[in-house]
């Protein structure tokens, strides 16, 4: 490039700028802008398809969102900051006030706080049905206010299923949208959008990430009319993700279904062995034969990831605590999907909940990481000989 004329200061704000031409490597390039240049004055405002901002995202955005559509099977997908921020965003993108959602009582607690504290003081109803409910109980028990059910299947903490495909067809009948939280099948091992429901949400933070440092969550749909209220959404409320975060996610996804058959595989290993422990009173995890709600995940799933729960024989929350610190493989801490284990104790936030059951005991729920089970199962049997101790 030729020096550009002028003083010192002058020349350096434009010396290193963006190059015409990039060489072609295997991902994106990392695009960094608020600004972004027009070719002249009329495009500043005449050409609505150009992009005029980098908030709208440049080349990793929007080679993530094409990827993404890809694997959801989806005609548009829109990146949120976080899967949290994903679920409020396709929320506030389609409710308006006087509307009523319902919502499965397993949902993950802080889309609770966000329908039970924002969503109300905006004048949109929200009720809780029972994740054990059937889908016509669901779908036949809504108001004509209702807009949208929003399922997570399996759900938080507890993993119960609900029939996605029967209470997405219910509800299209009645003219009423059906939402997915996907996080669980991360859009490889469960596609909602093949199974009728119209939006498909989920933490990219998970297994897409894979790694347990980044934040982002995706909203796909294939109808244009939603497309289009996810776009606007997204730019009415401001949202933006980063090139370097959206190019992090799209290295997650090219791994995304090696790892999770490993999560998968040594998950349902580890549940096997809980099951046949006397310290375990039950196993909730939808993809062991024998579990809650497997005729449903094996009708509709191509796999499993490595999330679970187990209820411990009944004990004090001391014992509960001392099994959960006895562990050494398994970091106690919240979040999923990265290449390591963790375990939290579940029954404080199962508070919260209006449908409340006896799970047989305890409830733990266990992420099965990268590491080798064999060496999982020999620290979960250090803590459980610990819990019967303590519990005795
Ligand atoms: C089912 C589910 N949905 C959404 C989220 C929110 O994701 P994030 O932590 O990226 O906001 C989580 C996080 O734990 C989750 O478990």
């Amino acid at each position: 490039m030729p020096p550009t004329n002028g003083r010192d200061e002058t020349r350096l704000i434009r010396a290193g700028g963006t190059p015409q031409t990039l060489a072609r490597t295997v991902g994106p390039p990392i695009q960094k802008g608020s600004t972004v240049l027009l070719p002249d004055a009329a495009s500043l405002y005449d050409d609505e398809s150009q992009l005029t901002y980098g908030r709208q995202g440049l080349s990793a955005q929007f080679a993530l969102r094409a990827a993404l559509a890809e694997l959801e099977n989806a005609n548009g997908v829109t990146l949120y900051p976080s899967g949290l921020a994903a679920l409020t965003g396709a929320l506030l993108a389609v409710l308006k006030a006087g509307d009523e959602v319902l919502v499965t009582d397993a949902v993950y607690k802080p889309t609770r706080r966000f329908c039970d504290q924002v969503l109300k003081r905006f004048g949109i109803a929200v009720r809780y049905f029972d994740p054990r409910q059937s889908p016509e109980e669901i779908v036949g028990g809504a108001s004509d206010a209702v807009r949208m059910i929003l399922m997570e299947s399996p759900g938080s903490l507890s993993f119960e299923m609900q029939d996605v495909t029967r209470v997405a067809e219910l509800a299209r009948a009645r003219g009423i949208l059906s939402v997915a939280d996907n996080t669980w099948g991360a859009g490889y091992l469960y596609k909602p959008l093949d199974h009728g429901v119209d939006l498909a949400l989920q933490a990219l933070t998970k297994y897409v990430g894979g790694h347990s440092d980044i934040f982002m969550g995706s909203a796909a749909t294939r109808d244009p009319k939603l497309v289009q209220a996810l776009e606007d959404g997204v730019m009415h409320l401001g949202w933006a993700v980063t090139g370097e975060d959206a190019y992090q996610m799209l290295r997650g996804l090219r791994t995304l279904p090696t790892r999770l058959a490993r999560h998968g595989e040594s998950g349902l290993a580890v549940a096997a062995w809980l099951r046949g422990r006397p310290e375990v009173a039950q196993v909730y995890h939808p993809a062991l034969p024998g579990c809650p709600d497997h005729d449903l995940w094996k009708r509709d799933y191509a796999g499993a990831c490595g999330l679970f729960a187990l209820a411990l024989q009944p004990g004090p929350e001391g014992a509960v605590n001392a099994f959960l610190d006895e562990l050494k493989l398994f970091g106690l801490g919240f979040s999923w999907g990265g290449f390591e284990s963790l375990a939290v104790s579940c029954d404080h936030q199962l508070k919260t909940r209006k449908f409340r059951r006896d799970y047989g005991g305890p409830l733990i729920r266990l992420h099965i990481g990268l590491e080798n089970p064999d060496d999982l199962i020999a620290d979960l049997q250090r803590g459980l000989e610990v819990y019967a101790t303590q519990a005795a």
